[in-house]
């Protein structure tokens, strides 16, 4: 090397390595994209956290050109396989790889590189197949399916949720059920049936398109597991259906609140950007990690906001906002239940990228009709989240806990500036709060949580039927999508040796 050269590297190479004491060898992995061959989604994936030589963990981006992934394998003519792979810099020495398969791959090569060196924790060679998300599939058991998707044994929402229901005879509630909310102008809802892995429904009321979510998650799931028998309704609404002191009704609902009793699923809004993160949604808890830019320090410390005029408090937020301009930049975006006071709190603002929501340090979330459903996405970000106190909850918010990972501010907002200034005032605990949000999410409510989740409810619910399941009059089959694949026999679990011994 000459003597300009030399100049050259101690310039500008050894500073970004010093700057960052990254440890290759010290890299943690985990995600269930490292065993594609037992997990299939649209996206799998899987992060990456850098740690220095004293193992501690990095906590910035340690700058491009640090993290490569490489992923391939061949088709059945054996071609390359199509496969789409993504890097995504969480920003906080944190990585997410992520890829689609759009076709079966055999012979399947991953590796990850960081710096010079690679990673034999993240190295992988599968002989296959690894299946798309299209292939039907299924695995035959559901227990050992659980295990390959490392699903948590139980979940206390769903205790929680169903020990009201220790049995459940169709035959007896079926008609008074179908009878109470066949209410066309108020509710939507589909009665489902699974039988033999397949799917049938027959759904009631004026607005059942959502059942094209509610559909879409059960065929994903029967692609991938063989689904125990059951019934069941879904109702499609947001509002939770079966209060507290009346009739006990068992229905699935995607939100659920303190006065009611429905059986709480993820959102439908969650449940989509799950199954179709790489696929239809830009939005997805993978992608909000990796398209934030705006490191803490750099993070405009107001309170940022949009959205529409669904709740009394989101008007209330405005006139708050206009008396403390210095800690809040929000708007109303769509005016729809009050129009007539558009003129004191409009006009909105312009539309707004998701992903630039956070080059503001705090984040808001207030109730819509229902809970908000960006709570999700908002905690996977890298600022601080202040909820409104609320009746309404999801799946996963059971876990929250307040101060944290997120900051409560009371229903009516009237504490909403002192916990804003108080956040300024303290800035490491605030930080610290934000990324123990983001730890959670990345814990709980990820796509393969959320395909655990159903399977979860779905097997403890069929272990509840006492009535016979069957397909019934006037219902229709919902089909898979066209898709050619082979599946491949050996998949079935063989018995294992110990039973062997037993016959
Ligand atoms: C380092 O990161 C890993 C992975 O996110 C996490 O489990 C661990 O708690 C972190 N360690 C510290 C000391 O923060
Ligand atoms: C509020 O945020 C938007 C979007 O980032 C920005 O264009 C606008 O200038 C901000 N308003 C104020 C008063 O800072
Ligand atoms: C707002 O809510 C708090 C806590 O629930 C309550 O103490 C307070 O009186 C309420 N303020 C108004 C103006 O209603």
């Amino acid at each position: 090397m000459d003597f300009i050269q030399f100049i050259f590297l101690i310039f500008f190479y050894i500073p970004l390595y010093v700057a960052i004491d990254i440890d290759p060898s010290k890299t943690l992995v985990w995600g269930p994209g490292l065993n594609p061959q037992k997990v299939v989604m649209r996206a799998r994936y899987f992060f990456l956290q850098l740690r220095d030589y004293q193992e501690r963990n990095i906590t910035k981006s340690p700058g491009k050109n640090i993290v490569f992934a490489s992923i391939k394998g061949r088709n059945k003519n054996n071609q390359a396989c199509r496969i789409w792979a993504q890097t995504l810099d969480c920003d906080d020495g944190s990585f997410i790889v992520r890829y689609r398969v759009y076709e079966t791959c055999y012979n399947f090569e991953m590796s990850v590189r960081v710096k010079d060196l690679v990673l034999t924790s993240a190295s992988k060679s599968e002989k296959g197949p690894i299946y798309e998300e299209e292939c039907n599939c299924p695995h035959p058991s559901l227990e050992s399916w659980m295990t390959n998707y490392e699903c948590p044994e139980s979940y206390s929402q769903i205790e929680e949720d169903l020990k009201i229901f220790p049995e459940v005879d169709f035959d007896k509630i079926r008609a008074d059920l179908i009878k109470t909310y066949h209410k066309p102008h108020s509710y939507s809802f589909c009665h489902y049936v699974i039988k033999n892995n397949k799917i049938y429904r027959k759904c009631y009321g004026q607005h059942v398109g959502f059942n094209i979510f509610s559909d879409s998650i059960l065929l994903s799931l029967s692609r991938k597991v063989h689904l125990p028998d059951s019934e069941f309704f879904m109702n499609l609404g947001d509002w939770p259906l079966v209060p507290k002191n009346n009739q006990l009704y068992p229905i699935f609902s995607w939100c659920g609140s303190d006065d009611t009793n429905d059986i709480v699923l993820p959102t439908y809004d969650l449940t989509e950007s799950s199954l179709e993160n790489m696929g239809r949604v830009m939005l997805d808890v993978l992608s909000v990690q990796g398209n934030i830019k705006t490191p803490w320090e750099k993070k405009i410390e107001k309170v940022f906001w949009r959205g529409r005029d669904s709740r009394r408090e989101r008007l209330d937020l405005i006139d708050i906002a206009r008396e403390n301009p210095e800690l809040f930049n929000v708007s109303i975006t769509n005016f729809f239940f009050f129009k007539n006071e558009m003129e004191k709190y409009g006009p909105g603002e312009r539309h707004i990228s998701f992903f630039d929501f956070f080059k503001y340090k705090y984040q808001l979330n207030i109730d819509g009709t229902v809970a908000a459903y960006r709570q999700p996405y908002l905690l996977a970000g890298d600022s601080l989240v202040f909820k409104q106190t609320s009746k309404y909850y999801e799946f996963f918010y059971h876990h929250l806990i307040p101060h944290e990972h997120y900051v409560p501010v009371n229903h009516n907002l009237s504490d909403l500036v002192e916990k804003v200034k108080w956040a300024k005032a303290n800035d490491d605990i605030a930080r610290k709060i934000a990324k123990n949000g983001r730890e959670l999410i990345r814990q709980v409510a990820l796509p393969r949580d959320v395909l655990c989740y159903y399977v979860s409810l779905l097997k403890e619910w069929s272990q509840r039927m006492i009535s016979d399941i069957k397909v019934l009059d006037g219902m229709e089959p919902v089909g898979q999508p066209n898709h050619v694949c082979d599946c491949h026999s050996d998949e079935v679990v063989k018995p294992s040796l110990s039973s062997k011994t037993e016959l």
